[in-house]
C-alpha cells in the first residue's frame, strides 16, 4: 500500500475519513491527491493532512493507480464523464463509495477499459469504526480486490459481497443501521426519564450502554450468546426481552430493514446514466 498512488474525488466527510485512515496506516501524503471543488475544503485538506488538493479533477487523477469516488451520488456522473479519456489512458482502479450508483453507470462514465468497484461504508467510518460492503464485478483481478479491501480497511471492517444487489441490503443493514441503534438508545433514555431519571443521566446511561454493548459485540462471541449471557432466567433482562417479543420486535425490525432496502433500490434508479 505504501507504493499506492491514490486520488480521492470529493474531500467531504467520507473522503476525509478515508484519507485520515490511510495516513494513519502509513500512506505518505505526497502519494495522495484530492479533487475537491470547495475552496475552504481544499484549504483544510492541505492544512490538516499536508496533501495536494486540486480544483482540477483531471490533474488529481493523472498519476493515480486507484481513484476513490467520494462525491454525492448525484455528482458522480458529472465528475467521472470528463475524466474518461484520462482514465482510459492510465487505467486505474476506480472505487466508488457513492450510494446507489450502479456498476453499469460507473463503467459507462469511466469507459470499458477501466476496472470499477463499489463499496458501501457507514457513518462510523468517520471515527475509524466503520463496516463496508465491497462488490467487485467480474473480471476484477484478485490483487485489485485485495487492494480495494486494504484501502477500505483504513476506516474499519470490510465484507466482500458476491452480487451488486447485496449492496442494497448492506445499505439497509449497516449503512442505515447506526440510526437504528441511536433510535433504540433514544427510546431507552426516554423510558428511563419516564421512570424518574434526569434527561442527562438517562442519556449518559443509554449512550454508554450502546458503546459498551458495541465493544462486546466486537469481541468475537456471537450475538445470541452475548444476549443469553446477560439474560438470567427470571431476571430483569428476561422481563424486558419478553415485552419486546410480545410486541413483535423481530417482525418490526425485518419490516424496517426491508423498507430501507426497497428505498435503496428506488433511489438507485435516479443515478443511472441517461
Ligand atoms: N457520509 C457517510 O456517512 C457516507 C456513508 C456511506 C457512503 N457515503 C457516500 O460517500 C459519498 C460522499 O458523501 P459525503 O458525506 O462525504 O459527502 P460530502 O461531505 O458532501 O462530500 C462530498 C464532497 O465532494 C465535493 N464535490 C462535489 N462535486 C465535486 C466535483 N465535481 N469535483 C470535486 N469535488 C466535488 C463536494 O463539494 P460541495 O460541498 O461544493 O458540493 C464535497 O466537498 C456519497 O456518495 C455517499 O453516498 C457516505
Amino acid at each position: 500500500m505504501n507504493h499506492l498512488e491514490l486520488a480521492v474525488l470529493g474531500g467531504g466527510n467520507m473522503g476525509r475519513a478515508l484519507i485520515g485512515g490511510l495516513l494513519r496506516q502509513g500512506v505518505r501524503p505526497e502519494r495522495m491527491s484530492v479533487g475537491e471543488r470547495d475552496p475552504a475544503a481544499r484549504e483544510a485538506l492541505q492544512r490538516e493532512f499536508g496533501l495536494t488538493a486540486l480544483t482540477d479533477n483531471v490533474a488529481a487523477v493523472a498519476h493515480a493507480s486507484v481513484v476513490v469516488v467520494a462525491v454525492k451520488p448525484q455528482d458522480v456522473g458529472a465528475v467521472l464523464s470528463p475524466l474518461a479519456r484520462t482514465l482510459g489512458g492510465t487505467r486505474p482502479l476506480v472505487l466508488s463509495v457513492a450510494a446507489g450508483v450502479r456498476i453499469a453507470a460507473l463503467q459507462s462514465w469511466c469507459g470499458p477499459d477501466v476496472t470499477v468497484m463499489r463499496a458501501m461504508p457507514n457513518r462510523p467510518a468517520l471515527v475509524g469504526a466503520g463496516v463496508t460492503g465491497l462488490y467487485a464485478p467480474a473480471p476484477s483481478r484478485p490483487e485489485q480486490v485485495d487492494l480495494a479491501e486494504q484501502i477500505l480497511r483504513a476506516v474499519g471492517e470490510v465484507v466482500r459481497l458476491d452480487t451488486e444487489e447485496a449492496l442494497d441490503v448492506v445499505t439497509a443493514l449497516s449503512g442505515s443501521g447506526p440510526a437504528y441503534f441511536f433510535l433504540l438508545a433514544e427510546l431507552m433514555a426516554r423510558a428511563g426519564m419516564e421512570l424518574g431519571l434526569s434527561a442527562q443521566t438517562a442519556s449518559t446511561l443509554s449512550a454508554a450502554t450502546l458503546h459498551g454493548a458495541g465493544l462486546l459485540a466486537q469481541s468475537g462471541s456471537d450475538l445470541a450468546r452475548l444476549r443469553a449471557e446477560v439474560t438470567s432466567k427470571g431476571g430483569t433482562t428476561e422481563a424486558a426481552v419478553r415485552a419486546f417479543e410480545a410486541a413483535g420486535l423481530g417482525e418490526i425490525v425485518t419490516r424496517a430493514v426491508q423498507a430501507a432496502a426497497a428505498r435503496s433500490r428506488e433511489l438507485a434508479e435516479q443515478f443511472q446514466p441517461a
